[in-house]
This record gives structure tokens, sequence and C-alpha cells, in this order.
């Protein structure tokens, strides 16, 4: 706790929404309130008087207008497994808790469509759908935790992101309740439908500034049949971006294009305690094909033949348990950095004929300006899109960004530099605020502060999130 004043109108605030929603939905026993107020990564560590956690739309909207009314800030929280420190209260906002919100609707055969409450965590979805042989579009490691809300709120990305296209794509219908208290709900699904403004397109990727997502309809994919995993050693980064690029001009079923570069993967195998199937110089690729009714086996082979003559150490894998073990030399990173030591976190994209250079210059440049720095790259290198991991000697828990500055301005410059963006999937959060004008004009962030303003004109939606 920092002793921050808290709203004039907190008392008011929380009286009105224990009648409201019943004295359950509003928690502020302090062990039960510091469970939401670290972020995942244990750098973010921010102080709230209340979690306030209803159990339908009515519910979100009535504290939302209640929060207007007594001038209290909030801030919106999934699963909390967000890395850019979005969901967590840095200055005693009271946060408003969507976990409640979990029913999940029968995935229709017809359209391919499900209806979810925001709370309904991805690894709930997952299984639902599976038993009718469908799957759904974006998957991450956070999958047992993280919400179909949050995900939509950071617009997530994930490892199938080459063949589906971020959470954007997956939605089909949302509702939910704007900064005002308004209720806008458009959850019919409709593929085709332009009737105005996309609202749900617009919320998307919003962090919980313009308001709270409840529900979704959301688009859901026939689950292959057959899978195909190869794990292949390269050289360099340059040779793993070429063969990446080539796998995405030939390869129909690409599934995943992943990439774990030198040190990350030493450091992964430290942490499962075992070594990756092949050795490398640089980087390994981890490259997934799928297809419904067809083996893609031998498409995989083919492009891997006809790719670059180094490529001759290929580990594969068609079945469980092979295909999990592999997939977590890639997966169990995030958890490997954790353990290690408070993370720097960098997502960053950069266009793919670039990136070799930018990998180099952003670790040499660590290397000079932060001696005893741990760094660690690896990500999504068939999106152009590298996570850049920096363990300072003596990084700490903080508050706010601002309050332990570390390796920011050399990195994200750089991105920006290259003509990448510094939030490939993550989202912008407390973490990147201030630097969003290196990839925003003014004239864009002016058109931002409208947007908020018309839709949450008391300012209640996470006032200390994404905007400058
Ligand atoms: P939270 O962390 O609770 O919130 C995230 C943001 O969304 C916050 O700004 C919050 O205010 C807002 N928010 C949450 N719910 C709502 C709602 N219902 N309405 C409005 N706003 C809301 N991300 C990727 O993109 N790709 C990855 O591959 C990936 N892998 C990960 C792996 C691990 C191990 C971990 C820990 C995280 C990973 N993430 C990844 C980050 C994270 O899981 C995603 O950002 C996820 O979408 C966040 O969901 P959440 O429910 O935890 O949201
Ligand atoms: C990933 O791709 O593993 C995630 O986005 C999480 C991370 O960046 O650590
Ligand atoms: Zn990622």
């Amino acid at each position: 706790m920092t002793g921050q004043p808290q709203a004039p109108g907190l008392e008011a605030f929380l009286s009105e929404v224990r009648s409201a929603l019943g004295s359950a939905a509003v928690l502020n026993d302090p062990d039960v309130v510091s469970g939401h107020t670290t972020d995942w990564t244990r750098r973010f560590v921010g102080h709230s008087p209340a979690v306030v956690r209803p159990r339908d739309t009515a519910g979100v909207a009535d504290t939302i207008r209640s929060a207007n009314r007594h001038g209290v800030e909030l801030v919106p929280q999934g699963g909390n497994t967000g890395l850019v420190g979005g969901s967590v209260p840095t200055r005693g906002e009271v946060v408003l808790s969507l976990l409640g919100l979990d029913r999940m609707g029968e995935p229709d055969p017809i359209s391919l469509q499900i209806t979810c409450g925001a709370g309904v965590t991805l690894g709930a979805l997952q299984r639902r759908v599976r038993a009718h042989g469908l799957g759904f579009g974006v998957d991450l490691a956070a999958r047992d935790s993280c919400t179909l809300g949050g995900m939509a709120a950071t617009n997530a990305g994930g490892i199938h992101l080459v063949r589906y296209g971020p959470m954007r794509n997956q939605v089909a219908g949302m509702e939910a309740v704007l900064g005002d208290g308004s209720v806008v709900s458009h959850l019919g699904g409709l593929d085709k439908d332009n009737t105005g403004y996309d609202l749900s397109s617009l919320l998307t990727g919003s962090e919980g500034t313009l308001g709270v997502i409840t529900a979704l309809r959301l688009r859901l994919r026939p689950v292959p049949t057959h899978r195909v995993l190869a794990l292949v050693g390269c050289p360099d980064v340059a040779g793993a971006v070429e063969l990446a690029s080539g796998i995405r001009r030939g390869l129909g079923s690409v599934h995943a294009i992943e990439a774990v570069f030198g040190p990350a993967m030493e450091l992964v195998e430290r942490h499962l305690g075992r070594r990756a199937p092949i050795r490398a110089e640089g980087g390994w690729l981890l490259v997934e094909a799928a297809e419904v009714g067809r083996d893609p086996t031998d498409d995989l082979a083919g492009v891997l033949e006809s790719g670059p003559d180094w490529v001759t150490d290929v580990a594969v894998a068609t079945e469980d348990p092979t295909t999990t073990r592999l997939w977590e030399f890639r997966e169990k990173l995030t958890e490997a950095i954790a353990v290690t030591g408070i993370p720097h976190k960098f997502d960053v994209s950069v266009p793919l004929p670039r990136m070799a250079d930018f990998v180099e210059e952003v670790t040499s440049g660590l290397a000079g300006q932060f001696p005893g720095a741990q760094v660690y790259v690896f990500g999504h290198l068939g999106d152009g899109n590298v996570h850049v991991n920096v363990i300072l000697p003596e990084s700490t828990a903080v508050e706010t960004a601002e309050a332990e500055p570390g390796p920011e301005e050399l990195v994200l410059t750089l991105a920006a530099g290259f003509g990448g963006s510094i939030s490939a999937e993550h989202g912008i959060g407390t973490a990147k605020r201030r630097y969003l004008p290196l990839v925003r004009s003014p004239e864009e962030i002016s058109a931002f502060v409208r947007l908020k303003a018309a839709l949450d004109p008391g300012g209640t939606m996470n006032p200390h999130v994404l905007l400058p």
C-alpha cells in the first residue's frame, strides 16, 4: 500500500454495489484483494481497497454506473495473466473481476460458433468444443487461466496466428458495458453485417479502457485430424527467418512457426531438466503443419527438403506425448523466465526482412548498456514477432513502469526505428504507455483520446492504461 488517498465516494460506491449485487460480490479481505493486485510476472505490484465480482452483465452495468456516480476508478480483470501491467490496480483503483461471468453456451455445429461469458477460460472453451470435433483459433500457454474477455481486450495472438489470425478474427459478436454504463449487445454472429461502426472490433484490443466485454460470440474451427511437428536447428537468426519465410510461401497447412534462440533454449532446457533432441548453433524453429482428413507430413518434409542446405537436423513428432514434450521447449519459456527473476518483457514485431539485424542490434545494445543482464529472445517468428525478455541483476517489483525505467527506451526505440511495433500482441498496459508516441502519430493519439472520452466520459475505465 502506498497510502494514496482513495476516492471520496468509495464507501458510497461499495455500499451501492453491495445492495445491487449482494454483499458476497464485494471482496475486501486484504488477503483476498492482494491476490488481485500483483501481475503474473510479479513486476507490477499495486494496491486496491476492494474487488467487485459480478456474475452477469447487469451486475457489471450496475458497478460501472455506480463508479461513475461516485468518481471511483475501475480496473477490469480476467485471469490476470496479462504481461504489461494493465490488469492490476497500480494507483489504488477498484478491481472489477470478470471471472464470475463464466457461462458457456452449446457449440453450434451449423454456424461453427459459440457464445461464452467473458470470464470463461480458454482451456474451458477448448475442452467444451473438442467433444464436438471443434477447436479455437487462438491458443497460448496461459490457456488454463486467461479468459476470453481478457484475450479479446488484448487482441491476443498466440501460436496459431499464422494460420487463423489474432483474437479479433475469432470474434463474430460481442456484448459489452461501455464506460458510461450503457449495454451494447450484438451477439448474432453474422459473418456478413455491414451496418455501421464495428463496436466489437473497436473494443477488441482496447485493454479495458472503453468498457467491459461481458460476452462473446466466437468462431470455431474444425480440429485438425492430422498434425506433424518438426524442430529444426538453424545456424543463426537470418537462417531461421529464411526458413520461416520459405515455409510461409510453400506450406498451405502451416499451423505454427515459432522460434527459440540460443540462451533461451539453454534456460528452458535447465527448467525442464532435459535437452532438446537436436543441437543447433543459433536457434531452433518449431514448425507445425495440420490438416483435416489428410496427413501433411510429406508436405512439411518437402518444404524442409527444398529449403536451405543447412537443414539437416530435424526432430519430428506426430503423436502425444512426444508432440507435447517437443512443444514444451517453446511453451514453458515464460514460466522458466518467471522462476529465474522479474523480467522486463518486450513483445515487438519487426518486418521479417529486417528481423536478423534487429535481434543482433538489440542483444548487443542490451549487453553494452546493461552489463550482467540476462537476455532471452524467442517468439512467433512466422508473424515477425519476437519476445525479448531482460532480467537485470537488480530487477525489482514496482507499482508503475516509470519507477524502474530499465531497458524500455533502448528496446522500444530500436523496434520502432526498424519500422516495427512496440507491442505485437500483449498490448500497451501501463508498461509501455509512455512509448506509444514512438509508433502512433499525435493525430492518432488524439483520436484515441476522443474515442475514450465519447465512450467513457467519466474516465472510469482503466484510466492509467494505454494512453500516454
Ligand atoms: P487480464 O490479464 O486479466 O487482463 C488483460 C487486459 O485486459 C487488462 O488491461 C484488463 O483490464 C483487460 N480486461 C480483462 N478482461 C476484460 C474484459 N472482460 N473486458 C474488458 N477488459 C478486460 N498473450 C498473447 O497474446 N500471446 C501469447 O502467446 C501469450 N502467451 C502467454 C503465456 C503465458 C504463460 C502467460 C502468463 C501469458 C501469455 N500471454 C500471451 C499474455 C496473456 O495471457 C494474454 O494477454 C491474455 O489475453 C490475457 O487474458 P486475461 O484474462 O488473463 O486478462
Ligand atoms: C509467448 O509467446 O510465450 C508469450 O507471449 C509469453 C511471453 O512473452 O513470455
Ligand atoms: Zn507470444
